[in-house]
């Protein structure tokens, strides 16, 4: 395990693949070891900071000019229990699936739909990672971490996380201070099985029926039918977020293209498909040089290899005006660009 190095290669560390590097990274595997560590370390807090789980949602445009902080914490534990539910406690470091994973295994319902989502748990409550119609704010009951201004641990609720649609606090006031070390998740002993999502339902079926094991596989199957592997092929998923705009927006781009799909949220307000509004602007199976549109997903960006970070983000911002030039709808990234 790599304790603290100085410019320390980070390609193997985020799931772009592109070349970039770090001036010094940081890895603890238990929370106490931060604070000693930083108490020890003269200068950290003038550095530009950078918490890296398994960095399958970043882009480097550059070498990063500061400190890369790792939290690799292991464990899992069951921390309560009661009839009907079981509270669960993982440290930042695990990766997610091997958490739902876990579960299943378990026969504890609520996170089966999240199958295969790369990543660490410590990611998963900043991001409020989602698919298939479950977000993980829905089974997190508390996140525990290290706030860097108080250099105090503490225990927050998932109540005061304010989470949305792949938000939370920690993207925002707490963004680069609040270095989560575990999550606690409460799941079901007698889950109701979340089917509507897309084809879930079918495919579930051919697999025999509702269980968390075949929701589990379906969700595998189809994620692995049209997203990218990484070990394969870099990518960090979707790059852009839905975007949610006004019904009278909505209307009037489904009057042009009735066959838009259209999402209803709460407020009157309506999501739209991202991938199919950039699918609809031609960049599907785009390449240019190493940096792509995936050919099955129009939403992932692609590095066949050799891409740079600066190539992918250039390639994204003349999607993004595409997409606002012929429908008038601002994409967001969901990726974290770092300079
Ligand atoms: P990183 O990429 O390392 O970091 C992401 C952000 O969280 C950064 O801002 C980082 O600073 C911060 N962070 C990381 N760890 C901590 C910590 N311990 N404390 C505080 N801040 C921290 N996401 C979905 O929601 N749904 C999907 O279906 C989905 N599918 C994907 C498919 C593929 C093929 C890929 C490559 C990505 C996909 N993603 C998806 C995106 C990604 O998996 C999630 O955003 C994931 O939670 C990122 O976890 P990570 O550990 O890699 O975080
Ligand atoms: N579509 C197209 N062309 C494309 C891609 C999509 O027309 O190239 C259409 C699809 O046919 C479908 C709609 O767009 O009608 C939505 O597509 P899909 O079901 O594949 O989901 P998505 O909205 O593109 C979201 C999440 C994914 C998550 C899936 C499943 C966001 C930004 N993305 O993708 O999350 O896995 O739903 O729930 O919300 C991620 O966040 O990184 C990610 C992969």
């Amino acid at each position: 395990m790599v304790r603290f190095q100085e410019n320390f290669p980070l390609k193997r560390y985020h799931t772009f693949g592109t070349d970039a590097s770090a001036l010094f990274f940081y890895e603890f595997t238990e929370a106490r070891e931060l604070p000693e560590f930083l108490n020890e370390t003269e200068g950290w807090d003038e550095l530009p900071l950078l918490i890296l789980g398994e960095g399958s949602n970043l882009l480097f445009l550059n070498n990063f000019e500061g400190l890369v902080i790792h939290p690799n914490i292991p464990g899992l534990k069951v921390v309560h229990e009661d009839r009907n539910h079981v509270w669960l406690e993982a440290g930042a470091g695990v990766s997610w699936d091997e958490l739902v994973h876990y579960c299943v295994y378990n026969e504890w319902g609520g996170v089966e739909n999240l199958s295969l989502i790369p990543g660490k748990v410590g990611a998963s409550a900043v991001q409020n990672i989602g698919a298939y119609g479950v977000e993980v704010c829905g089974r997190i009951e508390s996140v525990t971490g290290f706030d860097l201004k108080t250099m105090q641990e503490y225990c927050m609720q998932a109540s005061d996380c304010r989470y949305g649609y792949r938000d939370s606090i920690f993207k925002h006031e707490l963004k680069g201070r609040f270095i989560v070390t575990s999550v606690t998740f409460k799941l079901d002993k007698f889950p109701e099985f979340k089917l509507k999502y897309g084809d879930l339902a079918a495919e579930v079926e051919k697999l025999g029926g509702p269980s968390l094991w075949n929701i589990r596989q379906a969700v595998i199957s189809i994620r692995e039918s049209k997203l990218p592997d990484p070990k394969v092929t870099g990518n960090a998923g979707s790059f852009f977020m839905n975007p949610v705009v006004s019904a009278e927006l909505a209307n009037q781009i489904k009057a042009s293209f009735p066959e838009i799909p259209v999402y209803p949220e709460a407020g009157g307000q309506v999501k739209l498909a991202a991938g199919w509004l950039i699918d609809q602007c031609g960049w599907k199976g785009f390449r240019r040089g190493d940096a792509g549109v995936h050919p099955k997903q129009a939403l992932v960006l692609v590095n066949y290899g050799n891409a740079t970070g600066r190539e992918i983000y250039e390639l994204s911002e003349e999607i993004r005006q595409s997409v606002l030039d012929r429908f008038g709808v601002e994409l967001h990234r969901e990726v974290n660009v770092i300079e």
